[in-house]
């Protein structure tokens, strides 16, 4: 499951989605500022392959809001700060937030991407309670030593570390080394 909130870096989400083929049963749930920033960030739009289903945050008539259907992993990317503390403080009061609470309760894997910079306190004591709670905080953190030579291929240097967490092996861009053989 691919959750999107209204952080900038739709273009994680969008790389991440083309990377994920039809082996994978994907669902996309858009928090209700989501679109706003993909409007903004996106110039074609959120492009989903057929058969990804896409659900509005305030819909809670989905699969994966029941813990007896819980998927096997949850990414959230972009993550604002407002889902994380949302989440960290455990609303539940949307199908983004539920779905997260029910991956943590079930111990399944919740990745969040967050990009926000600078931290605030707040943050880093979310945080804190995400990784204590079984979360995966991967920042929005792009590589450059790989000599990335668009935005598609820098945001793959993250994507490619979340396909890392998924289990999912790729060869998005280079790993260290391998580039200087
Ligand atoms: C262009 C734009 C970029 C934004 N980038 C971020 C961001 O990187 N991180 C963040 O926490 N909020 C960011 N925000 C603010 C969130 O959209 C806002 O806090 C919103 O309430 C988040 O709601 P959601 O978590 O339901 O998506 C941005 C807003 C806009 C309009």
């Amino acid at each position: 499951m691919v959750g999107i909130t209204g952080a900038s870096g739709a273009i994680y989400a969008q790389r991440l989605l083309d990377c994920l083929d039809a082996m994978h049963e994907v669902h996309v749930v858009l928090s209700q500022y989501a679109q706003a920033v993909i409007n903004e960030e996106l110039s074609e739009g959120l492009r989903l392959r057929e058969g990804i289903p896409t659900h509005g945050a305030r819909s809670m008539n989905v699969p994966f809001a029941s813990g007896s259907n819980a998927f096997d992993a949850m990414v959230i990317v972009p993550c604002s700060m407002g889902t994380l503390g949302r989440i960290a403080h455990g609303l539940s009061s949307d199908v983004m937030l539920r779905a997260a609470d029910v991956m943590l309760k079930e111990r399944r894997k919740l990745i969040l991407v967050p990009r926000e910079t600078p931290l605030n306190l707040v943050h880093i004591r979310n945080m804190e309670l995400l990784l204590l709670a079984g979360a995966t905080l991967l920042p929005a953190n792009p590589q450059f030593y790989t000599g990335a030579k668009s935005a598609a291929e820098l945001a793959d240097t993250v994507v490619a570390r979340i396909l890392d967490q998924l289990g999912i092996s790729n060869s998005l861009t280079p790993r260290w080394r391998e580039e200087l053989e």
